[in-house]
């Protein structure tokens, strides 16, 4: 149970005029300052074009969206396969629910970044409206638009992950969880091997950490590691693979990353 509320989420806007929200608690942004938009964009939705043309030519990609938040990620990604003409088909895991709430009242007040983002928040809002936000409405929310589908379960990720059908695979992970600072057990060693466990030959995860034992765990878990795009002033972040081609990481990371798995 949330000690917080919705209106507790305090807005911030980020240097590419998107907005962000920040947590009632710990503080932490769930965007880079350099731009919510453009981090959901340039981290995360990138990944979609490079996906191997044996995933693409399928005409869906199957998404793990880990911490829904705001649902930019989700947005970006929804935009990135329109453009290429394929189907989303996201499963996206929410620990809270105030945050979608606070979400749907920013939005309200100031413009969102994207067509995409504003039918996303709109779709969520209604079913909400209809049956009342959780905890009266069901944790998981399916929606279909335009051919989309968009699977939303609330709940710990840690749960919700294992309970998933058990063949259920992904070909595109992106994991956005705040900071292992400020929230560690997203971070923990046992649930990324069962997020690299659910992900598909040629499937490509995206993180903003650089942490060493995260790109520890990710390797141990099977996954080749590189490194991921920069964003605005940001380190490059990292991204995983089950057997698909990655830019490596700079000379450094790489020997560091080999004395550890060493
Ligand atoms: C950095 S924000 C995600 C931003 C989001 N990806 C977006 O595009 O707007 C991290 C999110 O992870 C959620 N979270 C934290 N712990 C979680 C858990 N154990 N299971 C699922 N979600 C969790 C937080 O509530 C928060 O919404």
């Amino acid at each position: 149970m949330n000690a917080h509320t919705a209106g507790d989420w305090r807005a911030a806007l980020t240097q590419d005029g998107s907005w962000t929200l920040l947590h009632p608690a710990h503080g932490e942004g769930c965007h880079s300052d350099a731009g919510a938009w453009t981090q959901a964009r340039e981290r995360y939705a990138a990944v979609i074009a490079d996906l191997p043309e044996a995933t693409k030519a399928r005409g869906c990609v199957r998404l793990l969206d880990i911490g829904t938040g705001l649902g930019l990620n989700l947005a970006a990604a929804l935009e990135a396969c329109e453009a290429r003409g394929l189907k989303l088909d996201a499963t996206s895991l929410e620990l809270d629910p105030t945050v979608l709430v606070a979400a749907f009242a920013l939005f309200r007040r100031e413009p969102t970044c994207s067509d995409g983002h504003r039918r996303i928040l709109d779709a969520l809002e209604a079913r909400w409206e209809a049956q009342g936000p959780p905890p009266h409405a069901p944790a998981t929310a399916a929606l279909e638009s335009r051919g989309h589908r968009l699977n939303w379960i609330l709940g710990d990720a840690r749960r919700t992950l294992l309970e998933l059908s058990e063949d259920r695979r992904f070909d595109v992970v992106f994991l956005d969880p705040f900071s292992p600072r400020v929230d560690p057990p997203l971070w923990d060693a046992d649930f990324l091997a069962e997020v690299a466990r659910r992900m598909d030959p040629g499937a490509r995860l995206s993180t903003y950490t650089v942490a060493l034992r995260v790109r520890v765990a990710l390797a141990r878990a099977g996954l080749s590691v590189g490194q991921g795009p920069p964003v605005g002033r940001k380190a490059a972040g990292t991204l995983a693979s089950r057997g698909g081609e990655l830019p490596p990481l700079d000379e450094r990371a790489g020997q560091r990353l080999a004395r550890a798995l060493a």
